[in-house]
């Protein structure tokens, strides 16, 4: 089954409202017609409007980097899924590892987060992966199926609900560290991740499901990545912040 590839840029905590707005242009102007790949970025909330507008009618998506569970009310300093899509986002990241680890996003609130993406229309791009501790001890595949079930157990017959899900396995001790996982260390894990989407959600939506890889992607990375079966797109942090190995990234295809 060919499943369309999805990169996406994650800004993080970084840039102001001039060096975001330029980012996007440069992004548009390499990117905002580019066939064949999904693309979508993730600014800080605060650029999320004056980012939209400028990717406003190109190919590239806007995202929030999280979204509140609730839907409105007294929750100072949060964002809530509603208000991401009236400033034009079209996507949202779902329990990225530095949620979980730094704002103490536990795995049932990322299942709340996830419904609450869907319930406000979001394409959710829901994030798991191991710490390197757990990675040492083996803990790998466990961790990362304890993550996808208790955020997508509750589907389980229904579907329809996750018709816009990605995932991204993103190994903890890749993200920021410069160590890439290898395309096959990457690649047994997108394996496994399909097989317990399988198990648990049915064959046809696990073979149709994109699963992006992130942690350390570089322009000279992804084609290797890439040519991995299950790996069906990347997320990038740092090399996003640049639009030229941005762009190098997602036309991956190309550095073949
Ligand atoms: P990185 O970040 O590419 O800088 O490792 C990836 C991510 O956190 O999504």
């Amino acid at each position: 089954m060919a499943r369309t590839p999805i990169v996406g840029g994650n800004w993080k905590m970084f840039l102001d409202l001039a060096g975001a707005v330029q980012l996007a242009t440069d992004v548009r102007h390499r990117l905002g017609s580019v066939r064949g790949v999904e693309v979508v970025v993730f600014p800080p909330f605060p650029f999320l409007k004056s980012v939209a507008d400028r990717l406003a009618e190109s190919a590239i998506g806007v995202g929030g980097q999280d979204l509140s569970s609730e839907t409105s009310g007294a929750f100072t300093g949060a964002v809530a899924g509603p208000m991401l899509r009236s400033v034009g986002c079209s996507h949202v990241l779902v329990g990225h590892s530095e949620r979980r680890s730094v704002f103490g996003d536990s795995d049932e609130m990322v299942a709340r987060k996830l419904a609450a993406a869907l319930a406000a229309g979001l394409k959710p791009v829901l994030c798991i992966g191991e710490n390197l501790q757990e990675r040492q001890k083996g803990e790998t595949f466990s961790v990362v199926t304890r993550q996808l079930r208790s955020a997508l157990a509750p589907y389980a017959g229904k579907t329809d609900a996750l018709a816009d899900l990605v995932l991204a396995y993103e190994p903890v001790w890749a993200i920021g560290t410069g160590l890439t996982a290898t395309p096959e260390q990457a690649q047994e894990v997108h394996a496994h991740i399909r097989q317990e989407i399988a198990d648990l959600l049915g064959k046809s939506f696990a073979a149709a499901l994109r699963i992006q890889y992130g942690g350390s992607v570089k322009a000279s990375s992804a084609p290797g990545l890439m040519q991995q079966p299950d790996i069906d797109g990347m997320l990038v942090g740092g090399a996003s912040l640049k639009a030229e190995e941005f762009a190098q990234i997602v036309k991956f295809r190309q550095a073949n």
